[in-house]
């Protein structure tokens, strides 16, 4: 067969410089890419191997990853049952992909799923993205009513993905995308039930029945850190029961522990009609993600012999993700992650009162429970706006851009200074580690971050444009 290359091995993969890799990802995954990684610190290295919290370079430093892999950590890196529990499916060559033969993994898996959560979700189906699992169960909702009713209720708060669904009901506006909308999407407003009580009266048809299919909600914004009480989800499941709207939740990122119980509706005893869910399920390997239904909700939609693969994906319950996802489980069921998210909750919650305490005109607040926090900053822009003239103009012109470069320019300095590794939102600093995170790591962190806010803004930010600016210069 003729290449016009020779193609690359795994161990070319593995070889290859840096330069290189920046090289290929300008020739064949997209230039931004390359020039946006390369402007921060963590763009001069290479990670060889993780494990826990750690990462380990090439260049030979050994980096605490405080992101948590935006929820897809919950047992870290390498987890080493979750290792064992791959290999094991792979040396016994166990089959992944026939859907018309009986898969124990599938069934062991969903048993599992609905052994763990409360009331009647008992049906999952699983697929490999969380915008893949709203999508599926935006599906569901508007066939739980045999598509006779048109409109889903989504929040201005929110974030569902990226796919053609999800996004339609992706209500934050820096996080939506101007594509096609599938038709009947209203939005509320998150955390007012009046807000939600208007809109379903207005949404009746002429006999006076609901046209609504689902409401969709994040009962925690994990992009924003807001959240509903427990009377608002109480309000809301009444509302949905009323007019027989189906009520999802999505927990794509808040599930198996990342807010304290195993999932943050749990904390209120209201249970939704579907639940989105993905991230952790996989135990940091598999990439997995399910919407799992209530048994009236399966019966009324894909439970008859006429409908039940009108929803189905080619990589559907696949063996080795399955099996990934069993043992990340019961890793969180023999290692009690609930008690130890709170644990590690508390800790840090102590920690953000201590900085407050250092930095009482800087630190305005932590927003966060369980593994899940945003250290909001009070900052003055003007300090380093004239600064800034150094970027390029389309950026300076996005959203809070100023606010934005001042929270790179921490999370770089936290990088280059403590090798400790973190993210930042529009609102502040992101600390989301693995639930498995111990307290000398959570101390690591606070101690990174009271350094770097010590150095000053001044010159945290002002070293972060000028690293920038030097690379524009070595083009
Ligand atoms: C709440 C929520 N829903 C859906 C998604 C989309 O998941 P994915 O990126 O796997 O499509 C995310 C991703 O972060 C999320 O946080």
């Amino acid at each position: 067969m003729h290449i016009n290359k020779k193609l690359l091995t795994i161990d070319d993969a593995e070889r290859v410089s840096l330069k290189e890799i920046k090289d290929l990802y300008k020739a064949y995954i997209n230039p931004v890419y390359e020039d946006v990684f390369s402007t921060f610190a963590i763009g001069s290295e290479l990670i060889e191997r993780a494990e826990g919290l750690w990462l380990y370079t090439r260049s030979g430093k050994k980096v605490l990853d405080a992101t948590g892999g935006q929820g897809v950590l919950n047992h870290g890196h390498n987890h080493p049952r979750i290792l064992a529990a791959r290999i094991r499916y792979q040396q016994q060559q166990r089959m992944e992909v026939h859907k018309t033969i009986f898969s124990p993994y599938l069934a062991a898996l969903s048993a599992n799923v609905a052994a763990m959560l409360p009331a009647d979700l008992n049906y999952p189906f699983f697929c490999n993205s969380g915008a893949e699992a709203v999508d599926g169960a935006i599906k569901m909702a508007h066939k739980y009513h045999a598509g006779s009713r048109s409109q889903i209720l989504y929040s201005d708060i929110s974030y569902h993905g990226k796919l053609l669904g999800a996004g339609s009901i992706t209500g934050s506006k820096e996080l939506h995308y101007g594509f096609p909308k599938i038709p009947g999407t209203v939005a509320y407003e998150y955390g007012n039930i009046e807000s939600i009580r208007r809109t379903v009266s207005a949404l009746r048809k002429k006999d006076g029945s609901s046209d609504i299919y689902a409401i969709f909600l994040e009962p925690y914004s994990a992009s924003t850190g807001r959240k509903c009480d427990g009377e608002f989800l109480k309000a809301l499941r009444e509302i949905c029961d009323k007019d027989n709207i189906i009520l999802v939740f999505d927990e794509v990122f808040t599930g198996w522990c990342k807010t304290g119980n195993l999932f943050y509706f749990m904390d209120y005893g209201v249970v939704p009609d579907i639940l989105t869910t993905s991230k952790s399920i996989g135990g940091g390997k598999s990439s997995l993600s399910a919407f799992v239904a209530r048994t009236p909700v399966l019966q009324k939609t894909f439970g008859n012999h006429h409908d039940f693969v009108l929803h189905s994906t080619t990589y559907n319950g696949f063996g080795e993700e399955c099996a990934t996802a069993i043992e990340a489980l019961n890793i969180i069921a023999d290692d009690d992650y609930v008690s130890q998210s709170r644990r590690a909750g508390a800790m840090i919650s102590a920690q953000i009162a201590a900085l407050q305490a250092k930095f009482p005109g800087l630190v305005r607040e932590g927003v966060g429970q369980g593994t899940l926090f945003s250290i909001r900053l009070n900052i003055k822009t003007e300090l380093v706006e004239s600064a800034l003239r150094l970027l390029p103009v389309t950026m300076v012109k996005q959203d809070r851009f100023v606010y934005q470069v001042i929270l790179a320019g921490i999370t770089d300095w936290m990088f280059s200074h403590y090798n400790v590794y973190t993210s930042f939102t529009p609102e502040g600093i992101n600390f989301s580690p693995p639930v498995i995170v111990q307290p000398g790591e959570i101390e690591c962190f606070f101690a990174a971050l009271e350094g770097t806010l010590q150095a000053g803004l001044l010159a945290t930010t002002t070293t972060f444009i000028s690293n920038r600016f030097l690379k524009f210069l070595k083009r």
